[in-house]
This record gives structure tokens, sequence and C-alpha cells, in this order.
């Protein structure tokens, strides 16, 4: 079995008690990052929804994908049970190879999913595919401490969280950023430097 096939099982299996866990992410933290969002919108790895109510009256369109079919009946459950008034697309897709055209959206979030995708270098240079030259990444990424002696920590636990719930806590994800060539314009630490809210730009000329 293949690593996508392997995380997505993975997903697949903690769906049910995802709402739980979901809560590691302050509302707080979900209502600021959110309230930055303008136009279309596309949500990468959006999961069981949790972001959905979030989503200001402002919003033009929200598309989200996922590639755990589990994950995402959750969420569909809460948008047909929910009342917005912007309209909602939820689409099974694999954020490494997104089937939108190139400069498709003003807005691109993510809340906790860089992660676990297995090749995130590849899911952060579609998101610069699909991102407008003018539109913004709005990201809520948590990572490995940049303190040594919590990073070494962060080390020796991955495998156990990988099995637990399918996410590493040791990717370098600020350094994988730079190397898709997206700019970085706001890194909030939220929680030491291991929980950030960042804003970047898709630095296209
Ligand atoms: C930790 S959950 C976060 C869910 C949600 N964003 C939140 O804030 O609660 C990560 C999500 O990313 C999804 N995911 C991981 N890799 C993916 C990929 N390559 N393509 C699409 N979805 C992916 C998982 O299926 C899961 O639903």
């Amino acid at each position: 079995m293949n690593i996508n096939e392997k995380v997505k099982r993975r997903y697949n299996r903690i769906s049910g008690i995802y709402e739980i866990m979901d809560k590691m992410i302050k509302e707080e933290w979900r209502f600021n990052l959110l309230s930055n969002i303008a136009g279309n919108v596309l949500e990468v790895g959006i999961g069981t929804g949790a972001n959905l109510s979030f989503y200001p009256t402002h919003t033009k369109s929200l598309t989200g994908v996922d590639f755990s079919p589990r994950m995402l009946k959750h969420a569909r459950d809460k948008v047909a049970k929910g009342h917005f008034s912007f309209p909602i697309e939820l689409v099974e897709a694999d954020i490494q190879s997104l089937p939108f055209p190139d400069d498709s959206f003003d807005t691109i979030v993510s809340t906790c999913v860089f992660c676990s995708v297995p090749d995130p270098l590849s899911g952060l240079q579609e998101l610069k595919r699909v991102c407008k030259p003018d539109g913004q990444i709005l990201m809520l990424e948590h990572m490995k401490s940049d303190q040594k002696w919590v990073g070494t920590v962060m080390d020796l636990l991955n495998p156990l969280t990988v099995r637990l719930w399918g996410a590493n806590i040791n990717r370098e994800t600020m350094n994988t950023i730079e190397h898709s060539g997206l700019l970085i314009e706001k890194d909030k630490h939220l929680m030491g430097s291991i929980f950030r809210e960042l804003s970047v730009r898709p630095n296209k000329s």
C-alpha cells in the first residue's frame, strides 16, 4: 500500500472520533484566521468541516477538498444541516494534484493539514498553482519546535503520533513553505513556535 493510501485509510478510520480531536485548535484561532478571507475560497483538507461555522457571511463561495471520503461525509452532514449564506461544494480530491485550473481561488485555507499530507512540498506547490496571483493562503499549522530539545522530543514521539492520529509533529513546515516558492507575509506564534497562524502569498510574477 502506498503512503497516500495509508494516510487516507488512517483518516477514514479516525473520522468518527475526529470531532473530539479537532478541539486541539482553539475556536478563537479558527475565527481570527477566517475573518481575513476574501472572495472565492478553497479549503484544503477540510476534514469533518470544523471550520465551516467560522466562515464570515461575506464569503463568496467555498470549495472544500479532502481525500478521505469518511471525513468528508461529516463535512457534508454539517453543510446539509447548516444555514450558509454562500454556496459550498465539497470535492473528494488529493491536495497533491488538485482538480482545478491555475489561478482559480482568491483565498486558500489550510488548518492542521500539512502535518499529514504525504508529500507536503508538492501539496504547497499545488496551492501556489491554483491561487490567483493577487490571492492569499491562510494557514493554522503545527510544526517542529524551534527549541532544540523540544524538537528532539518531538522527533522521538513522531512515530507514535503518526500511528495514533496520522499527524507528523516534527515537520519543518516553514522550510517547506519557503522551498515551495511561496512568500510568508505573516508568522504569528500561537503556542511557542509549534502552532502558528500564517499568511502566505503565491509570489507569482
Ligand atoms: C488533521 S485533519 C484536519 C482537518 C481540518 N482541517 C481541521 O482543521 O479540523 C487533516 C485532514 O487533511 C486531510 N488530508 C491529508 N492529506 C491529504 C491530501 N493529500 N489530500 C487531501 N486531503 C488530505 C485528511 O484526510 C484530514 O481530513
